[in-house]
């Protein structure tokens, strides 16, 4: 069953900023990218690098992994450059009365 867990107001992630929140055994990055949010899966595919910390590029709506550089569509997960060639797990994030929600499962 997917369950929803609240990850902050609105007004606290604003464009540009990154939230790591743990699940379970996971930790997952919640992106505002240009007031689009986007949920990413904390760990690189090539070798487990800390994949949310890197530089979000807001117009291109990826993420740089801080480790060997591979970009990651915030979208799909799906690596864009090498050396990653496998994606990540993506999560829904809705807003809700201004709190933003994360959809695990
Ligand atoms: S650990 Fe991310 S590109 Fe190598």
């Amino acid at each position: 069953m997917p369950e929803t867990i609240d990850i902050c107001p609105l007004s606290e992630l604003p464009p540009g900023a990154t939230r790591i929140v743990a699940w379970e055994d996971l930790e997952i990055g919640v992106i505002n990218c240009n007031g689009e949010l986007f949920a990413i899966e904390d760990r690189c595919s090539h070798d487990d690098g800390p994949l949310a910390e890197g530089e979000v590029d807001q117009d291109a709506c990826t993420v740089e992994c801080p480790r060997h550089g591979s970009l990651f569509d915030l979208r799909t997960g799906a690596p864009k450059t090498l050396p990653a060639y496998v994606p990540v797990e993506t999560f829904a994030v809705s807003v809700v009365d201004d709190v933003i929600k994360l959809e695990v499962d």
